[in-house]
């Protein structure tokens, strides 16, 4: 068993010589993609991922991964966007949203760097103080200013605690082979480095060290994760999409985009899938987000967000798509027993599974949307394993590819990132922006 797109709510909303008319802009992404000739063709290492990973690292991140599950009681995973969502995502979806909060013989995990908030950075400070604790430092170019800061802080608060040598032998340093400033570093202090390889970009980067290392210190299964998405390799190498789910959403989110639905909302009924919403809103954002092209990538958890945004995307703008992931068994049920009182009047759910009534929850809302004029694509997923995970994230991956081909993008290259980036070193004075911080200038107080 693995993921599934269900269409039948989609009928009403996407005719037959639709999906006709789309399909040589599937064939013609798809030959793209894999002649590797398009736009970003040098990064297209996560494709073939699932089968050629550097064997020899991946044992190295289990070692690693045993050694900080035995020393320390709290892991910090230092890293922003590409470099820190998929991780997180991860491990809420196959351990629990609350995972920190858990009884568990693996450390906490607490990400830093992915901000620049001085009240959280206090807070983990506060946290982690008589703890042990290790440090995964996670950044490609090595020079992002807001992992580099969080950094700088708890090298410095680790160094003090252990001494310069002990500290090295906690800090594990995921980047770039050969290039960086956190290259360099972690050369010179002697710091465990794993690979970020040239040609996997940061958002693609999850079934790499950048992903796998921590979530591997959940006690996660990563065997297991990579055989899903090697497994997804296989079931979407065709360019038939009556015989590929993953091209068969590529094309449906674009005809629906092609008529005016300009948001995807990834919704699910499961709280610990929201970080796995987070990592799809980075994916396809930074993809398709450019040119003044692509769908906007909104996610929402519910039954919770149908108390807020529902009676939007039931009522508001035609302007919505949903793509529902439908979790059919949950990781442990809750039996909802009797109350003979009945003084809540609630009877008629007891002697049955919570996971019928988020069925039910489900189905209702679906029918709802739908009727209210909102297409929903349902993607049937049988449960959160490593295995449907790492099937899930080559799906999300490779649609994104190819989708974007389809919009006519780079989905490989993130220009409108750099623009803030270059903002903010120039009015902190970084050398070499000299002339950008006075134009800046110039305009904030003109
Ligand atoms: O997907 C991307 O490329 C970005 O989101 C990066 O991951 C993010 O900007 C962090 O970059 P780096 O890993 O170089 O610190």
């Amino acid at each position: 068993m693995a993921l599934k797109l269900n269409d039948k709510y989609l009928k009403g909303f996407i005719r037959p010589n639709e999906i006709q008319g789309i399909l040589p802009a599937i064939e013609a992404a798809h030959k793209t993609l894999s002649e590797k000739n398009g736009p970003g063709g040098e990064f297209l290492g996560w494709l073939d991922l699932p089968e050629n990973y550097d064997k020899k690292e991946f044992a190295r991140i289990k070692q690693a991964a045993e050694k900080i599950k035995s020393d320390s009681d709290v892991l910090l995973v230092i890293g922003i966007g590409g470099s820190y969502l998929g991780a997180r995502a991860v491990i809420e979806a196959l351990r629990s949203s609350l995972y920190n909060s858990l009884k568990k013989s693996t450390p906490d995990i607490y990400f830093v760097g992915n901000s620049i908030s001085p009240t959280y950075l206090n807070e983990i400070v506060s946290l982690i103080e008589g703890r042990d604790f290790s440090i995964n430092i996670i950044s490609k170019s090595g020079t992002t200013t807001e992992p580099a800061l969080a950094f700088r802080v708890f090298r410095g608060i680790m160094e003090k605690k252990y001494g310069e040598k002990a500290a090295a032998e906690r800090i594990y340093a995921t980047t770039d082979a050969k290039r960086g400033t956190l290259k360099e570093l972690a050369d010179k202090k002697g710091y465990e480095s794993f690979v970020i390889a040239d040609d996997v970009g940061g958002r693609f980067s999850v079934l790499t060290a950048v992903g796998l290392l921590p979530v591997a210190c959940a006690g996660c299964d990563i065997d297991a994760l990579m055989s899903g998405a090697k497994q997804a390799l296989y079931d979407f190498k065709v360019a038939d999409i009556t015989k590929n789910d993953c091209y068969k959403y590529a094309a449906y989110r674009t005809i629906l985009s092609r008529k005016g639905r300009k948001i995807e909302m990834l919704a699910a009924y499961e709280n610990s899938f929201t970080m796995m919403t987070e990592w799809y809103k980075q994916l396809y954002g930074e993809s398709e987000g450019k040119d003044g092209k692509g769908l906007f990538p909104a996610a929402a958890t519910f039954s919770t967000d149908l108390h807020s945004l529902g009676q939007f995307i039931q009522d508001g703008s035609n302007i919505i798509f949903e793509t529902v992931i439908n979790i059919k068994s949950p990781q442990k049920d809750f039996f909802l027993s009797d109350d003979p009182e009945n003084g809540d009047g609630l009877n008629f759910l007891s002697n049955q599974n919570m996971s019928i009534v988020n069925e039910k929850a489900f189905l209702g809302t679906v029918l709802a949307h739908t009727d209210g004029g909102t297409p929903n694509i349902i993607l049937e997923v049988p449960e959160l394993s490593e295995q449907e995970l790492g099937y899930m994230i080559y799906f999300f991956e490779k649609a994104c590819a190819i989708s974007g081909y389809m919009l006519g993008v780079n989905p490989f290259d993130q220009p409108g990132v750099e623009s803030y980036k270059r903002n903010m070193f120039a009015l902190l004075g970084k050398p070499g922006y000299e002339t950008e911080k006075a134009s800046l200038e110039a305009k904030i107080n003109g």
